[in-house]
């Protein structure tokens, strides 16, 4: 019989840390003051991951949800205004690590740095990665790195008129961030001009691009200068339903590791698609440091790269994060404080050979407006090994736990196995309910066969 456990002993550990933490304590004094950036079930993966370091002295999240507040000081200030470097100071924070993409591209990494702490957000100007898909283009064209055939208009129109020329099946991509949503896969030159004329690319500029048949992986990497240290790859499900069909979401689920792109490959693709980039960016004068994740497709002709993303992954960091062994701040730090290179010289990182799967249980609605406020049953029952992490809930003060947004909660489970992961994930969604709860049935199904 599993035990039954009411919430993570690490949960215990770190309030009785917080317990004791010194108000007075001066920068540099033992233990590690840590920020975490974002609201969602990333950021409860890293805080998490971060509350078993034994170096980690407090967390604090900005703004942080209803799970959060179980274990981390949960912040309620804007992350982008001034508030937050006032917060940083008051808090004596050692180390900020960011997750949601606008913010990265908003140049919080460039704001924080100024308090002359460690952050893990790339500046803004090396984010461009992310934020403008046609300077990602250009960027691998001039690196040498394998990506789809590409052309870029100066909005939509413009595109409209370069779809008279052709047929046949198109990808059509907004060059801003779009919130997932500025990319359509068309079959055809009708759905392609639907796509234009739906709305969602917004007044930008547009990419036509060479559609790319394969399977995908998404592999995150530390970039500090042209030091490249890949993460154990992982796999999204992007698509609401079960065989990959209805709308796209910010993800469904995921699981590391994947067969698409086993561990042991994980150096070699990250030389033939991060390091030329992270080399790129050094020349053109502006560094990247922080999380770079590239999103692949293995075709026929091998790793092509769809896109570059200057975050962690939501839903990758659920089943990767859990993954690292050692002193997860400490590598965070040294990356954060442009000594990645030095320090995975004395330390190298270490992966653990478990299994990840995470299964997100979604609101009702969603992709689209999802219902929201109501209570989430069930996350007491989980068994050891099982985690519920939060992605979109709020806390009541009588401890009650209701629904936020589109994908509530994570259920992360490890095992041995990706199938006994697999398994034990589907378990403990099973057991978390509340109205028009739903979730994809076949996370990590492949892998469950093809990975053991
Ligand atoms: P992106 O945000 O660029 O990764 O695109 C989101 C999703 O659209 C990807 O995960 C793929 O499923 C799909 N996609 C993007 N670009 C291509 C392409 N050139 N060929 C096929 N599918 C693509
Ligand atoms: N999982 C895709 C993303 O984080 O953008």
């Amino acid at each position: 019989m599993r035990r039954l456990l009411g919430r993570d002993s690490v949960f215990d550990i770190i309030r009785e840390r917080r317990a004791a933490r010194s108000p007075g304590r001066g920068a540099g004094a033992p233990g590690l003051n840590c920020l975490v950036v974002g609201a969602d079930g990333r950021a409860y993966a890293i805080a998490w991951r971060l509350a078993r370091d034994a170096t980690v002295a407090t967390i604090d999240a900005v703004p942080g949800n209803g799970g959060m507040a179980l274990f981390a000081r949960v912040v309620d200030i804007p992350a982008d205004g001034d508030a937050l470097e006032q917060h940083i100071a008051s808090a004596r924070i050692d180390l900020a690590i960011v997750g949601p993409d606008d913010l990265v591209a908003s140049g919080l990494g460039d704001r924080l740095r100024r308090a002359d702490i460690a952050v893990v957000a790339p500046s803004r100007e090396a984010a461009r990665v992310e934020w403008s898909k046609r300077f990602a283009k250009e960027l691998m064209d001039e690196a040498g790195v394998p990506s789809a055939a590409w052309t870029a208009y100066p909005d939509a129109a413009a595109a409209r008129i370069a779809l008279e020329e052709r047929d046949g099946p198109v990808v059509v991509k907004a060059d801003g961030l779009a919130r997932g949503k500025g990319v359509f896969v068309a079959g055809d030159r009708e759905e392609a001009l639907a796509a234009l004329d739906s709305g969602a690319l917004g007044k930008g500029a547009v990419l036509l691009e060479e559609p790319l048949a394969g399977d995908e992986a998404s592999l995150q990497t530390l970039v500090d200068g042209e030091t490249v240290v890949p993460l154990p790859p992982a796999r999204d499900h992007k698509r609401a339903g079960d065989g990959d069909t209805g709308p796209n979401t910010g993800g469904m689920g995921a699981v590391s590791p994947t067969s698409v792109l086993p561990d042991d490959e994980a150096r070699d693709v990250a030389e033939a698609t991060v390091a030329p980039i992270a080399r790129a960016l050094a020349r053109r004068g502006t560094p990247y440091r922080g999380v770079l994740y590239a999103g692949l497709m293995r075709t026929a002709r091998g790793f092509a790269v769809l896109e570059y993303n200057a975050r962690f992954g939501d839903p990758e960091a659920e089943v990767v994060l859990p993954r690292i062994e050692g002193d997860f701040a400490g590598l965070m730090r040294a990356l954060g404080e442009g000594r990645l290179a030095e320090h995975v010289g004395a330390s190298p990182p270490s992966f653990s050979d478990r299994a990840f799967v995470d299964v997100v249980v979604c609101a009702q609605g969603y992709p689209g407006a999802p219902r929201t406020g109501d209570r989430v049953e069930g996350l007491e029952e989980l068994p050891e090994g099982v985690y519920a992490f939060h992605g979109a809930t709020r806390r009541a003060p009588d401890g009650s736990v209701t629904t936020s947004g589109g994908r509530a909660i994570h259920v992360v489970a490890g095992g041995a196995s990706v199938a006994e992961a697999r398994t034990l994930a589907y378990e403990a969604a099973a057991r978390i309910r509340f109205p028009g709860a739903f979730y994809r049935h076949d996370i990590a199904a492949r892998e469950a066969v093809a990975v053991s």
